[in-house]
């Protein structure tokens, strides 16, 4: 039986390079592979729970779905879809939520930060979160097993999300599997490159930061202005550079190919000067932006 890869991205917001490298582009990689049915999706009932604007979910939605095929996804190979096309999803999360301990629910980390905020603003435990954030975890659970995935690409805040999935599962088979594994338990696939991309300013790159690179939104000028926002240390012109140490290097090679880094590298340590890198940075990332363009147009 081929391996199946499962993974989904919440339509709560522009995707960003970050995500690119992260999520999509590993995703994509093992979808090329054989032996593997890969099957990803935009999982727009999970926006409802941060976001109460339909404009955005639904903007979100198609900057999403056009990110994931200008990446390279092959409709013919991928099963791609909306999570709220599949009522079925809705309808296993139910039957997942009474078998799921409330007690698990209270562990999660998602739900347990918003509690310790609100304890240091001094108001009541519960405040502000509804019943979608609290039990997040077991919608996330019926979109893995549903399609009974072996493997799931995701970043590694969250792994705990993983982990919960594989619980419920291990009940619901203990208790209706009559002695056969009903539900497939889902493995995490954590990309080491999503902790290790910096942001703008040298944080990871995360939207609620603002130090995110844009993927399209904004096009070549968005484009050009992130990249001259990317922080650098006051080395000057013929000074040698800490390229591993430097942002930009690290954003650099996030999207270039080997040869082109280790280009880049040996220049910054001979002396390049930051506003040059920046141009050699902003030139082929504009190169790189225009033929997507082009794919996507043909
Ligand atoms: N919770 C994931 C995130 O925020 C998105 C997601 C929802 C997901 N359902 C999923 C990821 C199922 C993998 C599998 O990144």
């Amino acid at each position: 039986m081929n391996t199946r890869v499962l993974t989904g991205i919440t339509t709560s917001g522009t995707p960003h390079l970050g995500n690119y490298v992260g999520a999509i582009r590993p995703a994509i990689q093992a979808s090329q592979q054989r032996n593997v049915d890969a099957f990803f999706f935009l999982a727009d009932y999970h926006a409802l729970i941060k976001s109460e604007d339909p404009a955005l979910i639904a903007r979100s939605r198609l900057e999403i779905a056009a990110t994931w095929l200008a990446s390279g996804l092959d409709p013919q190979r991928v099963t791609f879809y909306r999570q709220s096309d599949v009522p079925e999803i809705p309808e296993l999360c139910w039957m997942l939520t009474c078998v799921t301990a409330k007690g698990l629910m209270n562990r999660a980390h998602a739900y347990k930060a918003s509690v310790d905020q609100n304890t240091a603003k001094g108001v009541e435990a519960d405040d502000g979160i509804n019943m979608g954030l609290f039990s997040y975890p077991i919608l996330m659970a019926a979109d893995i097993l549903m399609f009974n995935a072996h493997k799931v690409p995701v970043g590694r805040d969250q792994t705990q999300h993983l982990e919960m999935a594989r619980d419920i599962a291990q009940r619901f088979n203990h208790l209706f599997g009559q002695g056969r594994d009903f539900f497939v338990l889902p493995e995490a696939m954590i990309s080491e490159d999503v902790a290790t991309l910096p942001g703008l300013d040298g944080r990871k790159m995360s939207k609620s930061y603002g130090n995110t690179v844009p993927l399209f939104e904004g096009g070549a000028k968005a484009l050009n202005s992130a990249i001259a926002k990317i922080l650098t240390d006051s080395r000057g012109h013929g000074e040698s550079k800490d390229a591993d140490a430097s942002h930009l290097y690290l954003i650099y090679k996030a999207f270039a190919q080997p040869a082109e880094s280790a280009n880049f590298h040996a220049e910054l340590l001979a002396g390049l000067g930051w506003g040059d890198a920046k141009s050699v940075c902003a030139t082929e990332s504009n190169k790189r932006w225009a033929r997507y363009v082009h794919t996507t147009k043909t």
